[in-house]
């Protein structure tokens, strides 16, 4: 496995897989999630001590499945055929689970969870036979273009929390969301910034929101968030923004059999 495939690595390259050239400017963190190459159980211990030795820790609280898909293992992070599209690997995603599960038992992590999951996807796991440790959380991209009602209230009636990822919209050069008119508009009624208001959003459907900024200044603005409240009226005009737009596709896994986009949520 390269180098790229312990932490800010793996997300880069997925980053610049799933985004256009003009999202190329920055380095993502994906801090504490197992990359697809590592779905073997064999595998799966030493991707988590890869992570902890990484970011100097212990232990992680959290430690993600970061697709339900698994690529080939080897040196490619993202193993490709002549088409250019993935190789996966013939591994089950409950099985990853199991060794994910042997990471709590050990002390390794102390909460697993998934990320890009669709409602059967984690059905599957939330029914598997002889279950330890149930997801503590599905990590989905969610902003007002891709609201994920039904996704959502499905996690949630498993009592498995969501986490809205993307909920600015990604980068610059992407679908600038927070220069929508009607996300303006309910800005400007609170005075509060589009970020705020996209944020807010969140908090306020009970879903976990994980903006990223590298400047300071914005950091802090993106914690200020709780002096504030939608009215039922702004959370209606912002739900009804729903389009259906999503951004990380991840199109070269489109072949993948657990390509978690095929179905309705
Ligand atoms: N699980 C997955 O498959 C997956 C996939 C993609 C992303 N993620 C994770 O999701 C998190 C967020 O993703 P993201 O960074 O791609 O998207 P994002 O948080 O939606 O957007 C980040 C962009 O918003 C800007 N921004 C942040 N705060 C702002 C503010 N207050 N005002 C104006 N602009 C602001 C940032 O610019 P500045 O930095 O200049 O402030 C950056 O360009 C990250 O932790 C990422 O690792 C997970």
């Amino acid at each position: 496995m390269g180098e790229w495939a312990a932490e800010g690595g793996v997300g880069c390259v997925l980053f610049l897989k799933l985004f256009p050239s003009s999202y190329r400017s920055r380095k993502p963190e994906e801090p504490g999630a197992l990359w697809c190459t590592c779905h073997k159980k064999p595998l799966v211990k030493a991707a988590c001590t890869r992570s902890l030795k990484a970011l100097k820790l212990d232990y992680l609280d959290l430690y993600l499945m970061h697709w339900p898909m698994g690529f080939k293992s080897g040196e490619a992070d993202l193993p490709m055929d002549h088409n250019g599209m993935i190789i996966p690997s013939n591994t089950d995603f409950l099985d990853t689970w199991e060794a994910m599960e042997n990471l709590v038992a050990t002390g390794l992590v102390r909460a697993i969870g998934v990320s890009n999951f669709n409602h059967e996807q984690l059905e599957r796991i939330l029914k598997k036979p002889n279950l330890r440790f149930k997801p503590v959380t599905n990590q989905i991209e969610c902003h007002p273009y891709l609201t994920q009602k039904n996704l959502i209230s499905f996690c949630q009636s498993r009592n498995v929390s969501v986490t809205a990822y993307l909920p600015l919209g990604g980068c610059s050069g992407g679908m600038h969301l927070m220069e929508d008119p009607t996300i303006q508009t309910i800005a400007q009624k609170h005075r509060k910034s589009a970020a705020q208001i996209l944020i807010r959003f969140q908090i306020q459907r009970n879903v976990r929101v994980i903006p990223k900024s590298v400047n300071p200044k914005q950091i802090l603005e993106n914690f200020q968030v709780f002096d504030f409240e939608l009215s039922e009226e702004d959370m209606t005009d912002l739900l009804g923004l729903d389009r259906n737009l999503r951004l990380a596709t991840f199109p070269i896994t489109e072949n993948h059999k657990d390509y978690p986009f095929r179905t309705e949520f």
